[in-house]
């Protein structure tokens, strides 16, 4: 199947009533790993990569793994993604490559780390969405600024510090015409989220239903979504590892959030963290061990375990052949006749 409109696969999400979840790469066994969870569970899925992820690996490198999965794989919905976006020429170049979607993250200035302005973050995600959506490429913009840093890429602090006012997200929509919207609920990037099991002083889902509830057709996405689950962190401290005690997003959140309009959820950590731990055990158990296919194979196991229990969760599994895909040419025309909508639809307060 030729790579998906993030839109389309969105707008199926709406309307079967279940998330996506959005995993990051950066090399061939993660693609493999989030290939063989979709597979098991018949499920869509977004490929993301960050603008590190595009350094690290090369871009022609991680789009042709990508293309390749969407050859091996033809049954399987792929929206390729660019996470975090920090410019227009950024998000100009992954287009230009062929990714099927990208997020401008105008929520940051270019730096990626120093908050920028709210009449800023519309200008620059305006410009994007302008030149995605004439070739029929789909834009997720953010609105607030989650904590933490990804990649390089974030403003740093608690994600309490730039939660998202319901009334400018609104604004934003509207100025914009975004597909899909980010929010910042005080979710952070990272393992270090929340330093307890996190309630609704730290984790703002009545911030994220009262969005909803102002914009019942827009499309939310959860950034920093990862669980970090105590089992995974065991396992790397077992083997050697430091990490400090920490919690993250509980699935059960996410699963509310799905039930109040999010369509995308980011998870990177969690498969970092599923990787690392399968990595420490075999160098731990056979320090004689070099081959790195010795560690690499269980390493893509652990991740593919994580992501197949999130395709569950999130309820994409069992949708990848609901929908043929909408070539982009058409997603295109759709933009431009008023077909697809890039208005959103705004409740009365
Ligand atoms: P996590 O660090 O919680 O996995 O979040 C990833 C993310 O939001 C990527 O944009």
């Amino acid at each position: 199947m030729p790579l998906v409109s993030m839109r389309q696969l969105l707008d199926e999400a709406a309307k079967g009533g279940y998330g996506v979840g959005a995993f990051n790469v950066n090399d061939m066994e993660q693609i493999q790993a989030i290939m063989g969870a979709a597979k098991e569970t018949n499920s869509p899925v977004i490929i993301q990569a960050s603008r590190g992820a595009r350094q690290f690996a090369q871009d022609k490198y991680l789009f042709h793994l990508i293309l390749a999965a969407s050859e091996l794989y033809p049954e399987i919905p792929i929206a390729m993604h660019q996470d975090h976006g920090n410019s227009f020429e950024t998000c100009k170049s992954a287009i230009e490559l062929g990714y099927t979607s990208v997020m401008m993250d105008g929520s940051l200035k270019a730096d990626g780390k120093t908050p920028a302005s709210f009449e800023e973050n519309v200008e620059v995600t305006r410009k994007v969405v302008d030149f995605a959506h004439e070739r029929g490429v789909t834009v997720e913009g953010e609105i607030g600024v989650l904590g933490g840093v990804e990649d390089g890429h974030g403003a740093g602090g608690s994600g309490l510090d730039h939660i998202t006012d319901p009334d400018q997200a609104v604004e934003f929509a509207e100025l914009t015409g975004v597909d899909a919207l980010a929010i910042a609920i005080g979710t952070s990037h990272g393992a270090y989220k929340f330093t307890k099991k996190p309630d609704g002083s730290v984790l703002k889902m009545d911030v994220l239903i009262a969005i909803h509830k102002r914009l019942p057709n827009t499309h939310l996405v959860m950034h920093g979504s990862s669980s970090v689950p105590k089992d995974l962190q065991d396992i790397i401290n077992h083997y050697g590892g430091k990490l400090k005690e920490t919690w993250g997003v509980p699935v059960e959140e996410i699963q509310l959030g799905i039930r109040n309009g999010v369509r995308k959820i980011n998870v990177d950590t969690d498969n970092r963290l599923a990787i690392t731990g399968a990595i420490r055990k075999v160098l731990w158990e056979s320090p004689e061990k070099f081959d790195p296919r010795d560690y690499m194979k269980p390493a893509r196991e652990a991740m593919q375990k994580v992501v197949a229990q999130r395709m569950t969760q999130f309820g994409q599994a069992g949708h990848a052949g609901d929908y043929s895909p909408i070539a982009i040419t058409e997603i295109a025309k759709g933009y431009a006749d008023g077909t697809l909508t890039t208005q959103p639809l705004v409740a009365a307060k």
